[in-house]
């Protein structure tokens, strides 16, 4: 496994034809503070294709809050104990090497990004989409793999890979998560034991809730700040704060 700093010899490296001649090339882009829920896309990565690609960025322009961004865990070198055995190459530049323009080049969507997550985080999905363009580009994969457990990054991802008609496929992956039912997230370590432990109401409640207001309304009963509840297309999404972590989950109704 070999790690790669410098997009210059990463694109050296992706364009020599004995490495990647008819071989099937899988990608997960992450943030890095890989866990379980990594782990599981990186293993379905491994399963489907001849060689992995893992990405680790920290990506600047999708953090609306500075905070947010200087507390994000940056941990690679057990990050890349967990990708090991499976990955094959790890891309984990530096911000100016992913952002030689500044970020005076971005990809916006007009719509839906502005709606659930956009309407509290403004500006992020064009972080999120400009960046994941970045590393398609750069990695060329057949396949790139994303959680579930962001689903409207998920969506808007695979409909930027329509719209743009890139040659990925952008592939699925069910929600990891703890045996209390909590999902898996490098955020949940920021909360103290009592509240990892009060947390796992979240899921539960936006399941076993008959509307989307009765489950916010549940939700703020039990001490959550509620940004959003919404059903759409089946699923019912949520976004709330606990001891000031912002915590994301969906379940499908
Ligand atoms: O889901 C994430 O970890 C990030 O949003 C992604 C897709 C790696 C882009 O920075």
């Amino acid at each position: 496994m070999k790690v790669y700093h410098s997009i210059a010899e990463w694109r050296a490296f992706r364009g020599s034809v004995p490495e990647f001649a008819g071989r099937r090339v899988g990608f997960v882009p992450t943030m890095g503070a890989l866990h379980a829920g990594h782990r599981a896309l990186l293993e379905r990565a491994a399963a489907e294709n001849d060689h992995v690609v893992l990405s680790i960025f920290v990506n600047p322009t999708q953090f609306d809050n500075p905070t947010d961004l200087a507390l994000y865990p940056r941990t690679l070198e057990t990050d890349l104990q967990l990708a090991g055995g499976l990955v094959h190459s790890v891309l984990a530049p530096a911000p100016e090497e992913l952002y030689p323009d500044k970020y005076r080049y971005r990809v916006t969507e007009q719509e839906f990004s502005r709606e659930l997550e956009g309407a509290h985080r403004p500006g992020h999905f064009d972080g999120v989409l400009t960046v994941v363009l970045k590393l398609l580009n750069l990695v060329q994969p057949h396949r790139a793999y994303f959680g579930e457990k962001d689903w409207q990054q998920l969506r808007l991802v695979h409909d930027m890979a329509a719209a743009l008609f890139l040659p990925t496929e952008i592939v699925p992956c069910a929600t990891v998560r703890d045996a209390d039912g909590l999902a898996l997230s490098s955020r949940n370590r920021r909360l103290s034991p009592g509240g990892r432990a009060h947390a796992a109401i979240f899921p539960r409640l936006l399941a076993a809730s008959t509307t989307a207001e009765q489950a916010a309304a549940a939700l703020a009963t039990e001490g959550f700040g509620v940004d959003y509840v919404a059903d759409r297309d089946g699923v019912r999404l949520g976004a709330v704060r606990l001891e000031n972590v912002r915590l994301i989950d969906n379940v499908r109704l």
